[in-house]
């Protein structure tokens, strides 16, 4: 049995729905903290169980029969988010499985300014030493986010942002796809993967000019100092921690840490990924 975790969130959600178009529901079980949240994947005859990385006697019922489970990463950071992984692979390792997968960051190193990269990282030397096979997904960074740090710029007409580097914003949707390829096909990735990106990086720069031109108005990207801009969100109700974390994006994408772009998404999907560029005309198109 194939065993999902963090089916409630955006990109396990869509995990989920391709893996029922490749393989028997029966053959599927998912991992939720609160069930009510899928209540339909019940009806459609997934095996739905409760299960928390934060307790793992919840998870030997949570993972019981199963061949691969698939470690969603979770939306914390630092020692908890490290600790709550290793918990998910000792789990995964107790129940017998062959393989765990894990949805790791094309941008993951241990001295990354960006706080979730280290964690990443420190959770791939875990899977190393973990005794089992693994596959942790390199995946792209997420177009939602580039559109979240650009949607009071499309509002305003002026986006104020820090100094940038390029990077190869990549949709959930196919990501999702991705991992439910990997996971459906036994594998063909041993270890950590390639980056799984779309075929063309973005700075904010050609991001607003590609704005503009969809939108017939004028987008204007603004640079700011980290400190300025920092300052600017916590003045509008951001917690500190999560500002940082926002101006430590900025530092690590103008290292370069997201700007690769490599084929392997597009020979997974057997199609062209979509770009940033896909991305906002399907947003921003009238
Ligand atoms: N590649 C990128 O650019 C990028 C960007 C942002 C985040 N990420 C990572 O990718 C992950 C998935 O993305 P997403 O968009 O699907 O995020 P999401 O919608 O926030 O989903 C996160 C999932 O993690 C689950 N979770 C959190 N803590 C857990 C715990 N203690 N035990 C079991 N499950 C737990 C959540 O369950 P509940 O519903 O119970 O809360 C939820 O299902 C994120 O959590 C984050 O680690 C990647």
């Amino acid at each position: 049995m194939i065993i999902v975790t963090g089916a409630s969130g955006q990109l396990g959600r869509a995990i989920v729905e391709q893996l029922l178009l490749r393989i028997p529901a029966s053959q599927l079980g998912v991992v939720v903290r609160d069930p009510k949240k899928i209540v339909a994947l019940t009806e459609k005859g997934v095996r739905v169980r409760r299960g928390d990385f934060d307790d793992p006697e919840s998870l030997a019922e949570a993972f019981a029969g199963a061949s691969q489970v698939l470690v969603i990463s979770v939306d914390t950071t630092g020692e908890k988010a490290v600790r709550l992984h290793a918990q998910a692979i000792e789990a995964a390792r107790n129940a017998g499985a062959q393989r765990v997968l894990y949805t790791s960051h094309m941008g993951a190193r241990l001295d990354s300014s960006f706080p979730p990269m280290p964690d990443h990282a420190a959770t791939e030397a875990l899977l190393h030493g973990c005794g089992l096979a693994f596959t942790s997904l390199h995946n792209g960074f997420y177009a939602a986010n580039a559109l979240r740090l650009m949607e009071r710029g499309l509002q305003t007409g002026e986006l104020y942002l820090p100094e940038d580097g390029k990077v190869s914003w990549t949709t959930h949707a196919d990501l999702a796809e991705a991992a439910a390829t990997v996971l459906a096909s036994e594998s063909r990735f041993d270890g950590i993967t390639p980056p799984l990106t779309a075929s063309e990086a973005f700075d904010f720069n050609s991001l607003a000019a590609i704005a503009t031109e969809i939108t017939g108005r004028q987008i204007k990207r603004i640079t700011v100092t980290d400190e300025r801009w920092r300052e600017n969100l916590v003045s509008h109700g951001m917690p500190a921690a999560q500002a940082d974390l926002l101006v430590g994006l900025f530092k690590a994408a103008r290292r370069g840490d997201f700007a690769t772009i490599n084929p392997a998404l597009e020979s997974l999907l057997g199609r062209r990924p979509q770009t940033m560029r896909d991305v906002l005309v399907a947003t921003l198109k009238p």
